[in-house]
């Protein structure tokens, strides 16, 4: 049987190299100067037309304080996904083209079961539609992750639809049909627990979500991270570059290795893979 298409990554090469030298205060030019990379080299790079060699981008993984491995994996197109193993409910992705990129909203629920939790909603209930899959008829719950048109567009539409009395917004969100849910909040449907995590950075009001099974503690939970954490890269500082970098180091101390993360765009990772390979991880 051949493999299953991951979807692409989220950011690529370029993308990183724009956000590390925003994050890092630098010009093309001032990293240049920092790094001995030629600037017209670098912008070729962040333009995505790069053909930066090994130790260019050792350079430029040391004067932007990025991780090494992970940047050069990246260079050469095979930023490593990890396997994803037993979960102890299921997860579905569901993926939404949404202007040139793809965002995601996840159902977490029983394997089998006719409902489930709905995390983000796309850009609208359309949007939502076109990707939902026939068997789950009911919504337990639904929790945002941030209130941006690409992952809450939905959120009012969905609620009416499913007729569903617990839907949650990250404390602070200006959100019209969700209650506010801080850090530390849990709550809980049948055998499944959703912990909340306030992660502003990329937005002011944003959350993470750890789905976990309180009955079998050993089992492998979901990290669900919304526009904080991505495969391979992070989430626009858009409200705070120094908060963003802070609740990515807490969110990936804060939870066992072994979780799934489930970001707000691109592939299903582990936080295991992304403090060996993310690049913003170190
Ligand atoms: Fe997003």
């Amino acid at each position: 049987m051949s493999p299953p298409i991951l979807p692409a990554l989220e950011d690529e090469l370029g993308d990183v190299l724009e956000k590390a030298m925003r994050r890092a205060r630098l010009t093309e030019e001032a990293l240049a100067v920092r790094c001995g990379v030629a600037a017209a080299r670098i912008r070729d790079a962040v333009d995505y037309r790069s053909d930066l060699c090994g130790d260019e981008l050792r350079r430029l993984a040391a004067a932007l304080g990025l991780n090494e491995v992970g940047l050069c994996a990246l260079g050469a197109g095979r930023y490593p996904l990890p396997e994803i193993g037993a979960l102890p409910f299921c997860i579905r992705p569901l993926r939404m083209p949404h202007g040139i990129g793809v965002a995601n909203a996840y159902l977490v629920g029983p394997c089998g079961a006719d409902h489930a939790v709905l995390f983000d909603t796309g850009a609208g209930m359309r949007a939502l539609a076109e990707v939902w899959p026939a068997d789950i008829q009911k919504l337990d719950a639904v929790f945002l992750t941030h209130v941006e048109a690409e992952h809450a567009g939905g959120l009012c539409e969905v609620v009416a639809r499913f007729n569903v009395t617990a839907a949650f917004v990250p404390g602070g969100a200006v959100a019209p049909c969700g209650m506010p849910l801080g850090e530390a909040e849990q709550r809980e449907f049948g055998k499944i627990k959703v912990t909340a995590f306030a992660t502003p950075g990329h937005a002011a009001a944003h959350n993470c979500y750890l789905v976990t099974v309180p009955s079998t503690p050993a089992a492998t939970g979901v990290l669900i991270s919304g526009d904080l954490l991505f495969a391979g890269s992070v989430g626009g500082a858009h409200f705070s570059q120094e908060q963003l970098q802070a609740n990515l180091r807490r969110m990936l101390g804060a939870v066992p290795p072994g979780t799934v993360i489930a970001p707000g765009h691109g592939p299903l990772t582990t936080v295991e893979n992304e403090l060996r390979f993310n690049p913003f991880a170190v």
